[in-house]
């Protein structure tokens, strides 16, 4: 008997693809994250549930976001996929990219960022703090990918990948650096997840996280097949054509 994983058997099919050359990534990126966010909170009263990537990629699009003037700040909740275990003005930090790109750029109540404590003493208690004011179903899940395929920090092989109890786990990659990750379950039960990715390094894990043999274990950013993907041109060049929606710029990239 198979041991049970948190994923379907089957994969999903694609979700939209969406593909911008370099220069205009960020934007269009921005653009159509606002337009995803407005669409969210059109939909239905109170707050929009919005999980944050870390990394570097989506430093460029969450400062294209902090610009885009009808992104809906007021309705919006901020948590994290994942964070590095380190205090929160650390370099590596999450938190921090978040803050100084986006969060401190838009009219952001504190009380409204959450932040995965991941610098405190106890990792286990850090995960089971956030797992505690997590929503049950988040609204809008900003992902990358690594080159290894790993999306949040879930990374290939992990034991992570096959919590379904725990929705935050403590990891510990390769170096550097200890992490909380959101697991397999949020990303399944999330409403929307748009993942970004730009970059030559990033076309074979996309390729494989969209078109590969379906097995998330082995490249845990196949559980966000289904969601929206934004990719530069570099990242989309290893997909076949007939996958692509290719756009000239972000004034094109509207719902
Ligand atoms: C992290 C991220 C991670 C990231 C990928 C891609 O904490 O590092 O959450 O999952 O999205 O590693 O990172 P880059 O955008 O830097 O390529």
């Amino acid at each position: 008997m198979a041991p049970r994983t948190p994923w379907p058997s089957d994969p999903p099919p694609p979700g939209e693809i969406v593909v911008v050359p370099r220069g205009g990534f960020a934007a269009a990126a921005a653009t159509r994250l606002a337009a995803s966010m407005r669409e969210i909170v059109g939909e239905r009263p109170g707050p929009l549930s919005l999980a944050l990537a870390g990394g570097s990629t989506p430093r460029p699009v969450y400062a294209a976001l902090a610009e885009t003037a009808n992104a809906p700040w007021g309705r919006i909740e901020v948590f994290f996929g994942d964070e590095r275990a380190v205090p929160p003005d650390d370099p590596d930090s999450n938190y921090r990219m978040a803050r100084e790109s986006l969060l401190d750029r838009v009219p952001m109540p504190d009380k409204l960022v959450h932040r995965m404590k991941a610098d405190a003493p106890s990792l286990e208690d850090a995960a089971a703090e956030y797992a505690s004011v997590l929503p049950k179903a988040l609204d809008l899940v900003i992902l990358g990918i690594g080159t290894d395929g790993h999306t949040a920090s879930l990374f290939p092989g992990a034991d992570t990948l096959r919590a379904e109890a725990r929705v935050v786990r403590a990891v510990s990659p390769a170096p550097p650096r200890d992490r909380l990750t959101v697991t397999p379950p949020v990303l399944a039960c999330a409403l929307r997840i748009v993942v970004l990715a730009a970059g030559e390094e990033k076309a074979a894990p996309v390729a494989r996280a969209l078109t590969g043999p379906w097995d998330p274990e082995a490249c845990p950013a196949q559980l966000a097949r289904r969601g929206l993907w934004l990719l530069d041109t570099a990242a989309a060049s290893a997909l076949p054509t007939d996958l692509q929606k290719t756009l000239a710029s972000a004034e094109e990239v509207r719902p």
